[in-house]
């Protein structure tokens, strides 16, 4: 078994868990799963384990909010500390809150920007430098940042406008990071899920959207792109 890593930055039933389930099932012996609700947690821990087998993956979970950036970074120590820093970071965090003009606060839509950009920022900050290492040292290391994206940044839905706008800024920094750090080996780029994730959607269905992404992942080292678009 490798003893490679894969943090995932909002773990939920839906991408971030079949994701989560297909990268530990092809190359990541240790899975870091982070988000707010420590149920759910045990939940997505118990199902990863399952899909696995016993005994073939090591999973930790932190529940914590990604927006309080001390608690993040005290999770992150442990993680690293217990299973090394990993080769692959998955962003998946948001929440998909109603936004109507004007009833919707300013608070809220700075706690959005918080999940979807500072926190991303922070991470990058802590991993981008890492990742870059890891592809300068081991030339059969896969380092790569992913980040999951959406239609919104083209396409805003005025209703949404908050995640709209978050997630446009989202794509910005990490098309500069891509920009910046893809050309010295670290693959960074978005899954661009071009609507409503269903289990009975026979295109955007969290299984299908993981097979697409290691897909893309996997091809990265020979023909890199900044997206896969779902
Ligand atoms: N679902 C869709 O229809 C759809 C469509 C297009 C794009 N996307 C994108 O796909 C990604 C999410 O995938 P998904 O919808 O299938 O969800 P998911 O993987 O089932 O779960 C994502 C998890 O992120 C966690 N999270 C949210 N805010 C957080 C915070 N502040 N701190 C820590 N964790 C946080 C939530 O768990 P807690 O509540 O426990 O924190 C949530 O369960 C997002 O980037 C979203 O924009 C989704």
């Amino acid at each position: 078994m490798s003893e490679k890593t894969i943090l995932v930055l909002g773990a939920g039933s839906g991408i971030g868990r079949s994701v989560a389930t297909l990268f530990a099932s092809k190359r990541f012996s240790n899975v870091v799963l982070i988000a707010r609700r420590a149920e759910q947690l045990e939940v997505e821990k118990k199902a990863l384990e399952e899909a696995i087998g016993a005994g073939k993956v090591n999973v930790k979970t932190y529940a914590l909010d990604l927006t309080k950036s001390e608690d993040l970074l005290k999770a992150l120590d442990d993680a690293d500390a217990t299973f090394g820093k990993p080769e692959v970071v998955f962003y998946n965090a948001a929440r998909v809150l109603p936004s109507a003009f004007f009833e919707h606060s300013v608070e809220d839509i700075e706690y959005d920007l918080k999940i979807n950009v500072s926190a991303l920022y922070v991470v990058s900050q802590r991993y981008v430098p890492h990742l870059v290492e890891l592809a300068k040292s081991d030339a059969s290391s896969r380092p790569a940042l992913i980040v999951t994206s959406s239609a919104l940044p083209h396409h805003p839905i005025p209703q949404l406008f908050a995640l709209s706008l978050v997630k446009a800024a989202q794509r910005n920094l990490v098309r500069s990071l891509s920009m910046t750090y893809t050309p010295e080996g670290v693959h960074i780029g978005v899954i661009n899920v071009g609507g409503p994730v269903s289990p009975d959607d026979p295109e955007r269905n969290p299984k299908r959207i993981a097979e697409k992404t290691w897909e893309w992942y996997d091809a990265a080292w020979a023909e890199p792109s900044f997206e896969v678009v779902i």
